[in-house]
């Protein structure tokens, strides 16, 4: 692992559980709430943030959910300036997930002005059909203003997360979001297929026969995003993460030299992400949400009302913990690992997980090799384009 003792934990993941409504295909542990139970949410989460700050220094933040921008001016006040009390704030990195129905100026100038620095807006379609069919709360013109305001408050990382093979979305349809997707010049992209997720609206319909699955179109159109994006000026990096290499404008950032654990990523990634995959440490604290610590996974209640009691009580709010061993946890950092373009460098996986890939998995690489799913070079390993489209199959042979 990465972390000893000595060293605090760089990287935060808070989870808001909430949203305007609840989207027909989405499984993240949210719901539609009272003003009384956000409040309480905020002043439990502010008591879990004080809880951890002695062993935290973030590079990277990132609230996720659920909808942070729900959160009004005042609640996020109190979130922020806890983190200004506790010396939280101040990362390179600091990302605020936002649906566009719930941005405005005063939102995003006060997120501006305490170093957020990087917004994932879930656009999911530019087809107001679509958006309806989804159960979105937001119009394609929607989007559109609400990115106008997060430029206009000086936001210059900004992610657009996409989804395809959407019930009776056709190729055409796809087309002309990705291209529209383009045109906003954003600096990151994140584009997934519809997952049909138990308990969801979209699978009842599924399950109740309103609707079939078209596989070749999804592969079609994910072949299209690929090649959508890289004409768009995007370098693919993770099977469903796009960035770009520089800010428009601005000088090219050279390539790193292969031996650089970072060789191969763009530079506007998702620092977060990046971690998450290579196997950092990072806490996670709100509802639901999982942190993995110096090698201990942890799980927190997925119930905001017990989360708040716990926390009222002066608890973490951990309804699980785990400490996989050695070689099942590196088995998981490989597998994560392998999602990304840039693969493992052989000398970054060691030093993460203290085991040689290309002793403890030799037979599995030769397998993917075989397949024309991977490639070895000197340096690391990586799934090849055709590898990348089946990198769950592939990443599950190095599970122990
Ligand atoms: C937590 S949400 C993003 C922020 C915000 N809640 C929103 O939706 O505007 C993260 C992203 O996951 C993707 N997502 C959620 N559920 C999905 C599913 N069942 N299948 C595919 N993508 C999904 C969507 O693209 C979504 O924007
Ligand atoms: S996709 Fe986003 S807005 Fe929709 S229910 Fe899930 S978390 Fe909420």
């Amino acid at each position: 692992m990465a972390e000893t003792n000595a060293q605090r934990i760089h990287s935060l993941y808070v989870h808001v559980p909430f949203c305007a409504q609840k989207c027909g295909y989405c499984a993240f542990f949210s719901e539609a709430a009272s003003g009384e139970l956000i409040s309480r949410y905020v002043a439990a989460l502010v008591r879990e943030l004080e809880m951890v700050a002695d062993d935290l220094q973030p590079h990277t933040l990132f609230f996720g959910g659920g909808t942070p921008s729900l959160l009004n001016l005042r609640q996020w006040g109190q979130i922020l300036k806890t983190l200004e009390r506790t010396h939280g704030l101040g990362a390179g990195e600091f990302t605020v997930e936002c649906n566009p129905a719930t941005v405005s100026a005063d939102k995003a100038k006060l997120l501006r002005d305490f170093g957020v620095n990087r917004i994932s807006m879930g656009v999911q379609s530019l087809d107001d059909d679509l958006l309806d069919r989804l159960g979105r709360v937001h119009s394609r013109a929607m989007v559109f203003k609400s990115y106008d305001v997060l430029r206009g408050a000086g936001f210059e990382n900004v992610n657009l997360d996409l989804m395809f093979a959407i019930p009776t979305q056709t190729m055409e349809i796809w087309r002309d979001t990705l291209n529209e997707a383009m045109a906003m010049q954003s600096e990151h992209l994140s584009s997934y297929e519809v997952i049909y997720e138990d308990d969801t609206a979209l699978f009842t319909q599924l399950k109740a026969g309103q609707f079939a699955v078209n596989e070749d179109l999804a592969c079609d159109m994910y072949e299209e995003l690929v090649a959508r994006a890289t004409q768009g000026g995007f370098q693919q990096y993770e099977v469903a993460n796009f960035a770009r290499r520089q800010r428009a404008g601005a000088a090219a950032v050279p390539d790193r030299p292969p031996e650089d654990p970072l060789a191969g990523i763009p530079a506007l990634a998702c620092r977060h992400n990046v971690n998450y995959w290579r196997g950092g440490s990072f806490y996670g604290l709100g509802p639901s949400a999982t942190g993995y610590v110096r090698g201990v996974r942890t799980k927190n209640w997925s119930n905001t009302q017990l989360y708040c009691e716990q926390l009222e009580k002066g608890r973490r709010a951990v309804e699980s913990s785990e400490e996989l061993s050695p070689l099942k946890r590196a088995g998981e950092t490989a597998a994560f690992g392998l999602r990304m373009n840039a693969g493992w460098p052989f000398a970054e996986f060691q030093r993460v997980t203290e085991f040689d890939l290309r002793r403890e998995w030799a037979s599995e690489m030769s397998q993917l090799e075989e397949r024309g799913w991977a490639v070895c070079d000197a340096h690391r390993f990586h799934l090849t384009h055709q590898g990348l489209r089946f990198a769950d199959a592939a990443a599950e042979l190095f599970l122990r």
